[in-house]
């Protein structure tokens, strides 16, 4: 992106920012009956035969790709990317994120990031890669980035041992509605997916798929501070434009999550011993629009009114992480961030699949 957008976007955002003080939350988050993470450790387990018999304890570090949902953007409110409390590799201490989780049954465990930075940094934070506005043609970038900083003296310890990798990559793509299409997705997954394969060995890979965007729309409506803050941010043409649009993104998301599955099924076909990708589709069915309107504006943020809140990240992370013990297809697929279902306890026969 050119640096002038780069410029002009923040400046936005630091605007809308300042609007937001008005936008208080009705709503308690963790909400009532939330359980926190509370499993027996394990015995450390011993290297695993390959990649389908990984159990928590064998994660040596947890990277993530993506987009600002895995930047953390404007999660907690504020104009920044919260990497510390991403679901998926968030460090912050006592966050409820699967990178905690895991540190559980090896306290060693790296590639964690904890704090905030600064919206658009390609630099990334511990192994979070995921880049704000990215596209999944920009994930070959990430990858790249990644594999440098893996290959630094700090993460020599863990970069050939196995790694949890999860990709949350698409929201982008399909709020380019009229220009992107499901076989130039497919194309540029299988690129990128090629690519973590060649470069990064032992790695398990969770690969998410998408929810909705257009649900969120019905959410900018009820709200006097949304109407103005999102075509401010205008952070995605389709959501903003009409229904017609809409529909079109919502249809293309849908395409999008089946070549996601196809592409996925063609890796895991491989056998590869040493790689796999999954697919984690703990948020595809989660229905902003089921909510009433004073409950699903906290569902997202205060200051975007678009991406995930804190409390939807919490929701995001036991979603996924049940999921990650569950076989293809008994995963759940409509996760409810207002009522969480308790993280699962692992056992000594489980294994990440
Ligand atoms: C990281 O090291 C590997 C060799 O272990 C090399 O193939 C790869 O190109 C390096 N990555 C970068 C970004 O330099
Ligand atoms: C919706 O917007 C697009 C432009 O983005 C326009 O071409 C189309 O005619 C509009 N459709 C309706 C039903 O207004
Ligand atoms: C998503 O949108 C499509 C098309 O509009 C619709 O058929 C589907 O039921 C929606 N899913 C959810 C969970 O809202
Ligand atoms: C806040 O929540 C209470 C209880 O759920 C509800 O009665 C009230 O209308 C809500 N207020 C706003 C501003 O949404």
């Amino acid at each position: 992106m050119a640096r002038r957008t780069a410029v002009f976007v923040f400046a936005a955002i630091v605007a809308v920012a300042v609007l937001s003080g008005s936008a208080a939350a009705n709503f308690t988050c963790p909400p009532p009956g939330f359980s926190p993470f509370s499993c027996p450790s394990l015995e450390r387990p011993p290297e695993p035969q390959d990649v389908l018999h990984l159990k928590p304890g064998n994660i040596a570090a947890v990277m993530a790709l993506g987009d600002s949902i895995t930047a953390g953007f404007a999660m907690q409110d504020g104009p920044l990317e919260y990497r510390g409390t991403v679901y998926s590799t968030g460090g912050d201490d006592g966050a409820f994120t699967i990178g905690n989780f895991l540190s559980h049954y090896n306290p060693d465990i790296k590639g964690r990031a904890k704090g905030e930075t600064i919206p658009l940094t390609k630099a990334g934070k511990g192994l979070n890669f995921a880049v704000s506005e990215a596209r999944v043609r920009d994930v070959p970038g990430q990858i790249q980035r990644l594999s440098a900083k893996l290959n630094s003296s700090e993460y020599a310890d863990v970069k050939d041992k196995w790694k949890l990798l999860t990709i949350f990559i698409g929201a982008n793509d399909i709020c380019e509605c009229k220009s992107m299409t499901a076989d130039q997705f497919r194309t540029q997954l299988t690129e990128a997916l090629t690519m973590v394969h060649q470069t990064f060995p032992k790695t398990f890979v969770n690969i998410m798929t998408i929810f909705n965007i257009s649900n969120v729309w019905d959410v900018k409506k009820d709200r006097l501070y949304c109407q103005a803050a999102v075509p401010i941010l205008h952070e995605c043409s389709c959501l903003e434009a009409n229904a017609t649009n809409r529909q079109r993104m919502d249809d293309l998301g849908m395409a999008v999550n089946q070549v996601t599955r196809e592409v996925a099924a063609k890796f895991a076909a491989l056998k590869d011993p040493h790689f796999t990708v999954v697919v984690q589709p703990a948020v595809e069915d989660v229905a902003l629009d089921k909510y009433p309107p004073s409950i699903v504006q906290d569902l997202l943020s205060d200051l975007d009114c678009f991406h995930p809140s804190l409390c939807t990240d919490q929701g995001f992370a036991v979603g996924v992480w049940n999921n990650m013990f569950t076989p293809p297809s008994q995963k759940k697929n409509n996760i409810d961030p207002l009522k969480p279902p308790k993280a699962y306890c692992p056992t000594a026969n489980d294994y990440i699949q």
